[in-house]
């Protein structure tokens, strides 16, 4: 049996305790709103669409969360003003939730809640039931319990601040979470009342609704905490940060790539490892990068949309940022330490970049080194070009860039300016400390500087007495 998932995300809430000025869901985890992770679990169970309710900070979480990729899944917000309670807020998206569907309720401060999971309670459901995902929990201080009866059939869900003393002692919480066939939601939704401790609309009473209407209310019952955890607190976004990070790193090792150290790898965006990938600590990476087949990476590199290709190595504290353009590294370059790789940085097979150098938007083509202090922007690099220490292209004349173009198997001497635009020819070299400001014949030494003026027995001034 089929029928379509309409999946609500309650976002509305202040989340006073992050003191924030941005809304809770904002707020990042592995380097994506916390909403937005909920969101994106909701495409992978292929949901027909996901209402968003917004309240506190409405217009900047509308305007911060983004429709999953690939369209299938269409993205709507509904706003609910004033904040009356979890009840109330699902009663706002109740107009927009056609009566064919089963409707997935989520948080959307809490990330890390599995689609395999949310798809076993939805089976559950089965269209026809009240389905929770509950949990175990040693200390179950704050949740609402799961009330069974003597059969174990589950009669209710009773809040913390409504509980009996006996209910306190229950240790089977709700997470938050319920699936429940749409045409009995709208129902029970419109039986809430707010006669309860906190004076609030609470969407878990459409239990005992249920359990009045004669129905079977089913649990999914889970062990794994950090699927149902929430953030409140800067703290608890911390200790979820880290439980998301140890199981990337985890599924990366499972994988094969060698990290020197979990607890000390940040991946905040997608990775693509090859074979025999090796990390060392503390890299952090972000937006979307692939890493070929050996590729070793130095400590505490942070590496964002690029792509290095087999046996390339970069060496410790290098900073790779491709952002819209992509930095590509080739196979077998090596790069570092201390290296700064910027957006439209394509960098051949076989090319060294050394410490204190800068690439920007210039290619650089096979065995192409700038090994020292350099800079190379808006540069056209041939092969086996030697770029020396303390060289510069200067790209920029206060208004527009140029380019420079180096050809092949040119030598650059240390600290010379190449005042764009500029051509070098091939196979050309150009004295140390020159200004280049013309382009050069292929094979011509070029030299423009003074000329080295040396006197003979010079005597320094001496300092005068009294
Ligand atoms: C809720 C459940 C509780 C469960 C717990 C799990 C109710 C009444 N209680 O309690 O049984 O154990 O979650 O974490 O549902 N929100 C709105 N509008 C509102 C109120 C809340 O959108 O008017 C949103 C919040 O932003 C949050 C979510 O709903 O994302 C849950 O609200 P919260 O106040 O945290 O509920 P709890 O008291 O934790
Ligand atoms: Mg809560």
């Amino acid at each position: 049996m089929t029928f379509p998932v309409d999946v609500v995300v309650m976002a509305a809430g202040k989340g006073t305790r992050m003191k924030s000025s941005k809304p809770k869901v904002l707020h990042r985890l592995g380097g994506r709103a916390l909403a937005q992770h909920v969101i994106d679990t909701a495409a992978r169970l292929s949901a027909r669409s996901v209402v968003v309710i917004t309240g506190h900070g409405a217009d900047q979480v509308e305007a911060g969360l983004t429709a999953p990729a690939g369209g299938a899944t269409a993205l709507r917000f509904v706003r609910q003003e004033p904040q009356l309670g979890t009840g109330h807020a699902v009663q706002q998206a109740a107009p927009v939730l056609p009566d064919d569907g089963v409707t997935l309720v989520l948080s959307g401060d809490v990330p890390l809640t599995r689609a395999d999971t949310l798809q076993a309670l939805i089976d559950l459901c089965g269209g026809q039931h009240l389905a929770l995902l509950t949990l175990d929990m040693a200390n179950p201080t704050g949740y609402g319990r799961i009330v069974r009866g003597a059969d174990a059939a589950v009669q209710a869900i009773v809040e913390q601040k409504d509980a009996s003393e006996a209910q306190k002692a229950i240790t089977e919480i709700y997470s938050g979470i319920m699936a429940v066939p749409t045409r009995l939601l709208r129902g029970w939704l419109a039986r809430l009342d707010n006669r309860n401790a906190q004076n609030e609309y609470y969407l878990t009473d459409v239990v005992k609704f249920a359990v009045a209407d004669g129905q079977t209310v089913k649990a999914h019952r889970i062990s794994d905490a950090v699927q149902v955890a929430g953030v409140n607190s800067p703290v608890q976004l911390a200790e979820l940060e880290r439980a998301h990070q140890r199981r990337l790193a985890d599924a990366f090792m499972e994988q094969g790539v060698r990290l020197a150290d979990p607890a000390r790898f940040d991946l905040r965006g997608e990775l693509a490892c090859g074979q025999d990938v090796e990390i060392d600590v503390n890299c952090v990476f972000e937006g979307s990068v692939s890493l070929g087949n050996g590729v070793r990476i130095g400590a505490n590199c942070v590496i964002a949309n690029a792509r290095i290709d087999d046996g390339a190595v970069i060496h410790p504290f290098t900073h790779i940022d491709g952002e819209k353009l992509g930095v590509g590294v080739g196979a077998g370059a090596l790069i570092g330490p201390f290296a700064r790789l910027r957006p439209g940085a394509q960098l051949g097979a076989e090319v060294h970049i050394g410490n204190f150098v800068e690439v920007k938007n210039s290619t650089l083509a096979a065995g192409a080194k700038a090994n020292h202090l350099a800079y190379l922007g808006d540069a056209t690099v041939g092969e086996r070009v030697n770029y020396g220490a303390g060289s510069i292209t200067a790209n920029y004349d206060g208004a527009n860039k140029h380019r420079t173009v180096i050809e092949a198997d040119v030598h650059v001497g240390s600290n010379c300016v190449l005042v764009a635009p500029v051509t070098i020819g091939a196979g050309g070299t150009i004295g140390g400390g020159s200004t280049i400001t013309k382009s050069t014949e292929p094979g011509a030494l070029s030299v423009a500087r003074g000329k080295q003026v040396s006197i003979a027995n010079w005597q320094r001034p001496v300092k005068k007495k009294g």
